[in-house]
């Protein structure tokens, strides 16, 4: 506490050194020649749920309609392994790179090599610490969702329809220290910290992934066994923890409510059986946004730091006249 006036002034300080070193440098950004085809690199962390696989297909499907030979690499779950696959890609002479980082931090050797190698960057779905890493400068954009604004979204409509008094909050969270975790931790949280009747009683990390999710939801209902809320950061961990639930003799939907943010087929699913009450899109069609962001900056075009993803919301009301085109 001693130190929240100095955090302060070092906080705004650095944002104003930010703001002023983006706009000074955004001219030194690689540019991108206007050619007949690119070699576009695509550097994936993981392919191990629905999410990832789309986004990667988003991107394959794209390819051949904007003149892309695409590289596209699989990290298999590790941040180092993504710092080498882009090491790889810049050896092979990428002309722009699209990166979803895994982590904040880890990722930033990535980009700066990129940067360093006159690689034009697109961060793609997530982001790395704008401390040290900042688009207009280091990268070109960062194309992707408010991960805030979607934990805020599931926050009200839980607030909204659940039926209970007190709500006994078990919160499953996404790969630490990435930004859909902090970031939906965050919206999530601070709605629910502004509501007497909600208590989050437990928060841990479930890598988004559903068998992470199940396992630790297992855990924690055996700590907590009066939990009636479960808030995942992701469907795959959603579908894991109602698993559990129905182990234990819970009944989701029933005496449990859950939710959460993606829009796969299985979560569209499980609202239309009852088992889960809402899901928050968080879209990984990237490739045609990826296609015009390049167009843009082809052409010469300032690009905006955000290109921001609009998400729609699923709920029992509409997830059976979705479910054809979710993934
Ligand atoms: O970065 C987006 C998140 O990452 C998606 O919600 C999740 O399913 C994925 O692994």
């Amino acid at each position: 506490m001693k130190n929240n006036g100095l955090t302060q002034v070092v906080t705004a300080v650095s944002l104003a050194l930010a703001v002023v070193a983006g706009t000074a440098h955004a001219q030194d950004l690689p540019k991108l020649e206007k050619k007949d085809r690119y070699k576009v690199g695509f550097s994936q962390m993981e392919s191990n749920n629905p999410w990832r696989i789309a986004e990667t297909q988003s991107f394959v499907d794209t390819a051949e309609s904007c003149n892309w030979d695409l590289i596209s690499t699989d990290a298999a779950g590790s941040a180092a392994k993504q710092v080498a696959d882009v090491d790889s890609m810049i050896a092979q002479g990428i002309d722009v790179l699209f990166l979803p980082p895994r982590e904040e931090k880890p990722l930033i050797p990535a980009v700066m090599k990129a940067k360093a190698a006159g690689i034009p960057t697109f961060l793609v779905d997530r982001s790395v610490d704008p401390a040290v890493a900042q688009a207009g400068r280091d990268y070109v954009a960062f194309l992707g969702s408010d991960f805030i604004d979607q934990g805020r979204r599931v926050a009200e409509w839980t607030l909204e329809n659940f039926k209970g008094e007190q709500g006994v909050i078990v919160e499953l969270e996404g790969t630490t220290g990435s930004s859909p975790a902090n970031d939906r931790r965050k919206g999530f949280d601070d709605v629910m910290a502004q509501h007497d009747n909600m208590t989050i009683v437990a928060s841990q990390s479930g890598d988004f992934a559903r068998d992470l999710g199940r396992q630790v939801m297992e855990t924690l209902l055996q700590a907590h066994p009066d939990v009636n809320i479960v808030y995942a950061h992701n469907d795959e961990m959603a579908i894991g923890a109602i698993q559990a639930l129905t182990l234990a003799g819970r009944k989701p939907g029933e005496d449990v409510l859950v939710v959460s943010i993606d829009g796969t087929r299985d979560a569209l699913q499980a609202i239309i059986d009852g088992k889960m009450g809402v899901t928050v899109e968080s879209s990984p069609f990237f490739g045609p946004v990826a296609c015009d962001v390049m167009e843009r900056y082809i052409a010469g075009e300032e690009i905006e730091p955000w290109v921001q993803v609009q998400d729609r919301i699923f709920t029992a009301e509409n997830a059976a006249d979705h479910i054809d085109e979710a993934y």
